[in-house]
């Protein structure tokens, strides 16, 4: 590919700093401006415009999900207009993932509009991070890459904790939890979680895992209102665990959701930089820039 050049898109712009920083690549302005009837306009300035170059359009999609996916679309559309052989959509959190199929009749699958309309703009590639779903990624024409950060994640718990057991909330989660449990040869489990479609109640079913005694990381990969984090750390401290830590990878914190995760007996919650966070005493944000740059590497190598 020819030169990168990272366009730093909605949300992103700390992360396409750090990708451009680190990765030595050079990185575009963009010119952006909301009409008097909300609608949006972009212009990029960079020095590789109508040149040959690949672009790195980096947005992520929280908050406001609609615009900014309107927002990279416009942006992909706009770097392949003025140069761009080839555009990677970096976009390290994807909205409305969870919509991954048809639950009730008469619904959409979001996922897949959001994957094409991603492609239709000019986007051969796709790059995000801890894909709710990853098999959903086979709706994007293009080549993607799924990067899972669990195992950082779970790796920054044990500055914290002893042989922990990693457990997932549900089975959703199961693959990103084993995967980390694996590679710091830790013991996991998973709670079995039903949520009811029409009332969206939720209830869990124990499994038969021994946590009596032991400390529990709880591995997930959107923490939205705290709800299920709540639950299952209530589930945990119930059967005798000594302590929860929380990781995950996108914390959206919504309203009360921090609170609600420390009321349940939470001590820790270590979490990455894919959409904009604060950090305190509780919330700790690890940087996953260099895991982009090496999937960007990758992608563009093959
Ligand atoms: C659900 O399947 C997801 O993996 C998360 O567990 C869920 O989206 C978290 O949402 P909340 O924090 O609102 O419970």
């Amino acid at each position: 590919m020819n030169e990168l050049v990272v366009i730093p898109g909605p949300n992103a712009v700390p992360i396409a700093n750090s990708v451009a920083l680190l990765s030595g690549a050079a990185l575009s302005n963009v010119h952006r401006r909301v009409f008097p009837d909300g609608e949006i306009y972009v212009r990029l300035e960079h020095s590789y415009l109508n040149k040959p170059h690949g672009a790195l359009v980096t947005s992520t999609m929280y908050p406001n999900q609609a615009s900014s996916f309107l927002e990279t679309l416009l942006l992909i559309d706009a770097s392949k207009r003025h140069g761009a052989s080839e555009v990677i959509a970096l976009i390290p959190y994807i909205a409305f993932s969870r919509q991954d199929k048809v639950f009730l009749s008469g619904e959409p699958v979001s996922i897949e509009v959001i994957l094409k309309g991603l492609h239709l703009s000019g986007a051969s590639y796709l790059i995000t991070v801890d894909m709710h779903n990853p098999k959903s990624l086979t709706a994007f024409p293009g080549r993607s890459t799924n990067v899972v950060v669990s195992d950082l994640l779970v790796r920054e718990s044990l500055k914290y904790v002893d042989n922990p057991v990693v457990l997932a909330p549900d089975i959703g989660a199961l693959e990103r939890a084993s995967f980390a449990a694996r590679k710091h040869g830790l013991d996991f489990d998973y709670l079995i979680k039903t949520r009811d479609k029409v009332s969206g109640e939720v209830t869990y079913e124990p499994r038969e895992v021994d946590l009596s005694g032991r400390n529990v990381v709880i591995v997930d990969d959107i923490i939205s209102t705290g709800g299920t984090i709540a639950e299952s750390t209530k589930v945990c401290l119930s059967r005798g665990a000594l302590s929860v830590i929380v990781v995950a990878t996108h914390s959206l914190f919504i309203g009360g959701a921090r609170g609600k995760i420390i009321n349940a007996g939470v001590k820790k919650i270590i979490t990455t930089n894919t959409v904009p966070v604060a950090k305190d005493e509780v919330v700790e944000v690890i940087d996953i820039s260099e895991r982009l740059i090496e999937a960007v590497r990758e992608l563009t190598e093959k």
